[in-house]
């Protein structure tokens, strides 16, 4: 009696675990079968005292029913569910899984390759150059010598070695002049940092695209159409406004901006006065063009630098240059 009653005991535990129809087979062999648990208690139930035999063979029948009546409804159960995966929408095979979210590209990146395959379809090829740059080719080669104003205006960070982090792209100016044969056009993406605190408009590692044409007899208004019809290509056709600059390395120079979206009527992204600047640019200074064995007799070239956060901030209306730094998923995922 305490046999049958341990051992359905230990027959619900097993059962319980079992999700395979093949384990199920098994236990049911190991309870039901020839040599198994039922028909050895049957035997038992032969040599049993004759006034003992009523009542196990009562508890051997409910031993019997009992597991047989639950591998039924177990195998019910293990089919039904083996259908599922084909039928029943809990499991739908074709569903992607629920953490697969792919990377998405960086809104910096979107408005960087959209510029870029603006000036690419007027033939500007895309170059890099190093992060870590030479002090003569972020400064110097540029004509910006030593105690220089403009050194101010681009604190920097210094690495042993006569090394900075590079401020601009300009220098890439420089290193692509001493490399290729005129005429070439090229357009340079990349890091730039200086020592600025962080805030609203202001990043210590923000972004640059460097543009520069050299050839025989280019003058302003090669600079002109060239930067109105990015414009007209990246914003659509808004007003944009030149106005002498300063840059040591052109002259002369120039800062272009667009008009606001508010018409002048003054707006926070303004400022006030209806125009928003975008861009440095000019015709390369000579000096620069002597710095690199190029003759300014002959030849002549324009350059412009743009800031890719500025352009992005104003194309997508973002108020605060840190929001693309921070890695929220919610504000990255917007701009697909
Ligand atoms: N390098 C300049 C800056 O960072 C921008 C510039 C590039 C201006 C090329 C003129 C020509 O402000």
């Amino acid at each position: 009696m305490e046999k049958i009653a341990t051992s359905l005991k230990n027959f619900l535990k097993e059962i319980e675990s079992i999700d395979d129809l093949m384990d199920l087979e098994k236990v049911r062999i190991k309870y039901l079968g020839k040599k198994g648990y039922l028909n050895a208690f049957n035997s038992l139930l032969k040599e049993a005292p004759n006034e003992k035999k009523r009542e196990i063979g009562q508890s051997l029948n409910h031993f019997k029913n009992r597991v047989t009546e639950e591998i039924a409804s177990a195998k019910q159960n293990l089919l039904e569910q083996s259908n599922d995966f084909e039928t029943d929408k809990k499991y739908d095979l074709n569903r992607p899984g629920p953490n697969n979210h792919l990377g998405l590209t960086h809104p910096l990146q979107i408005v960087t390759d959209d510029i870029l395959h603006s000036f690419n379809k007027m033939g500007f090829l895309t170059v890099e150059g190093p992060e870590i740059e030479e002090e003569f080719y972020n400064f110097e080669s540029l004509n910006i010598p030593k105690n220089h104003p403009a050194r101010d205006d681009q604190d920097s960070f210094y690495l042993d070695g006569g090394l900075l982090l590079r401020t601009q792209t300009s220098p890439v100016q420089i290193r692509i002049m001493e490399k290729v044969e005129i005429p070439f056009a090229i357009v340079s993406p990349g890091r730039v940092y200086r020592r600025d605190t962080p805030d609203a408009s202001h990043s210590p590692v923000f972004h640059q695209i460097e543009g520069l044409y050299v050839n025989e007899g280019v003058d302003f208004t090669h600079l002109k159409g060239i930067l109105k019809q990015f414009c007209l290509d990246f914003f659509g056709d808004r007003p944009l406004r030149f106005r002498p600059d300063y840059f040591p390395f052109t002259e002369p120079s120039c800062e272009i901006s667009i008009a606001c979206l508010c018409d002048g009527k003054g707006c926070g992204t303004c400022g006030g006065d209806g125009w928003i600047e975008i861009l440095g640019a000019g015709l390369v200074n000579p000096l620069v063009l002597k710095n690199v064995h190029v003759d300014p007799e002959q030849y002549s070239g324009l350059a412009f630098g743009l800031g890719v956060e500025r352009i992005a901030m104003l194309k997508y209306n973002i108020k605060d240059i840190r929001l693309f730094y921070e890695n929220n998923y919610k504000f990255l995922k917007q701009f697909v």
